[in-house]
């Protein structure tokens, strides 16, 4: 039997990164010793005190039910103690907190709740790509915000044509920023939270890299007053506390929002395993004792590996956090060719900005989530690579 899959499924962008993976496994194939720093997928283990509860918890009897899909009182109390200690913010944890098996089912469900066909959702462009998804899935349609190097990759919220803002629902933020690495200011969230009022759009800031940060501390929208009638915070323990593979992630923010993002989840999910929940709850009451060590490698990472760059001739802005370097290289052309070139000539494989969006091009996405001296290598292979043969 044929099996025609659906018009919806065939709607999402076949993923850009395939043909680079094909091509990796060709050298890899070839014996080459090939370093791929393309993904962001923390290299460090999780904080033995996270595993040695999540052990005890996964013992206990009454964690083997099914949880609840809005996610357990314990986990969702910790959430308010960490706003409370980070930003002096209180939260009701029965009505502004939802716990998410990662961030990213969050994300891509928040569209589904608020917007109808048609609709607009501003995106940022470069961009993480699963703010695309929920849209897709609603019906809705995408307007790409540009984040440029000229405004500190921040959106220059003026040039957003009055006639997209008409029907525009929702906008997605992330900073720290995947994947340029640029911070954000609190009078950036004030001008963006005046902006959203008088605009009527949700704002949905995705704090995935909010701990990843190296100077000033990331702040928090919550901090600009009225914040909470309009907006959310996704949040995740993913890069935090190098939990990605646990899947744990909460949002926090406008009740309404939240509370209907787990009515929607109620009909998907049952919640994440309860004590994986009370691993991250574990994480987040320790936070002051495992986040700086996590934070001061990303940074002493960052440090190395953006010297390296510089004096090889590549151009960039110093990351403000996040696990990224993002950069263009000594010679201007297209990220995928820049790409394919450093693979086949330094073994080394690296994201083409290109496929991150239009704003991308020219520039390549470097993840530090591998161990420092792979990391020391990648910068030698880089030295010595020689351009003029592009
Ligand atoms: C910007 C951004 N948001 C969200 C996520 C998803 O994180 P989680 O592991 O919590 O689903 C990622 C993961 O790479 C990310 O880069």
């Amino acid at each position: 039997m044929h099996i025609e899959l659906s018009e919806k499924l065939k709607s999402f962008k076949p993923f850009l990164f395939e043909e680079l993976y094909r091509k990796e496994k060709a050298e890899r194939t070839r014996g080459k010793d090939i370093i791929s720093l393309a993904v962001g997928d923390p290299d460090i283990p999780t904080d033995k005190s996270i595993v040695a509860c999540a052990v005890s918890e996964v013992r206990k009897g009454a964690n083997h039910r099914y949880p609840n899909t809005k996610g357990n009182e314990n986990l969702r109390r910790a959430v308010c103690e960490w706003h409370k200690r980070r930003h002096g913010l209180v939260f009701d944890h029965d009505k502004e907190v939802s716990i998410l098996v990662g961030s990213k089912e969050g994300i891509a469900h928040l569209p589904l709740v608020v917007m109808n066909r048609g609709d607009y959702c501003l995106i940022p462009d470069p961009t993480y790509p699963t703010y695309r998804t929920g849209v897709v899935l609603s019906g809705g349609r995408v307007h790409d915000v540009p984040l440029e190097e000229k405004n500190d990759f921040l959106p220059d919220l003026g040039k957003i044509p009055q006639k997209i803002l008409g029907r525009t629902k929702l906008f997605f933020i992330n900073y720290p920023n995947n994947p340029t690495g640029a911070g954000v200011t609190l009078d950036f969230f004030r001008d963006l939270v005046k902006w959203a009022r008088k605009n009527e759009v949700i704002v949905a800031q995705d704090a995935a890299y909010c701990e990843i940060y190296f100077d000033e501390p990331t702040p928090s929208i919550f901090q600009v007053n009225g914040a909470r009638d309009l907006a959310v915070e996704f949040y995740s323990a993913s890069k935090t506390y190098c939990m990605a593979g646990w899947r744990a992630g909460w949002v926090v923010g406008n009740g309404k929002l939240a509370c209907a993002l787990n009515q929607l989840k109620e009909n998907i999910d049952s919640g994440q395993f309860n004590a994986v929940q009370n691993a991250a709850a574990f994480a987040l009451r320790n936070h002051e004792k495992i986040l700086p060590a996590v934070r001061g490698r990303f940074k002493a990472r960052a440090a190395a590996f953006c010297k390296g760059l510089r004096e090889s001739g590549w151009h960039f802005v110093e990351p403000k956090g996040s696990c990224f370097v993002w950069a263009r290289p000594p010679v201007k052309c297209p990220s995928l060719d820049a790409v394919c070139y450093m693979l086949e000539k330094a073994s080394l494989l690296a994201a083409p900005g290109s496929g991150f969006g239009r704003f991308g091009e020219g520039f390549i996405r470097f993840s530090l989530t591998e161990p420092e001296p792979v990391l020391a290598t990648a910068i030698k292979r880089i030295r010595a690579l020689d351009w003029s043969g592009l």
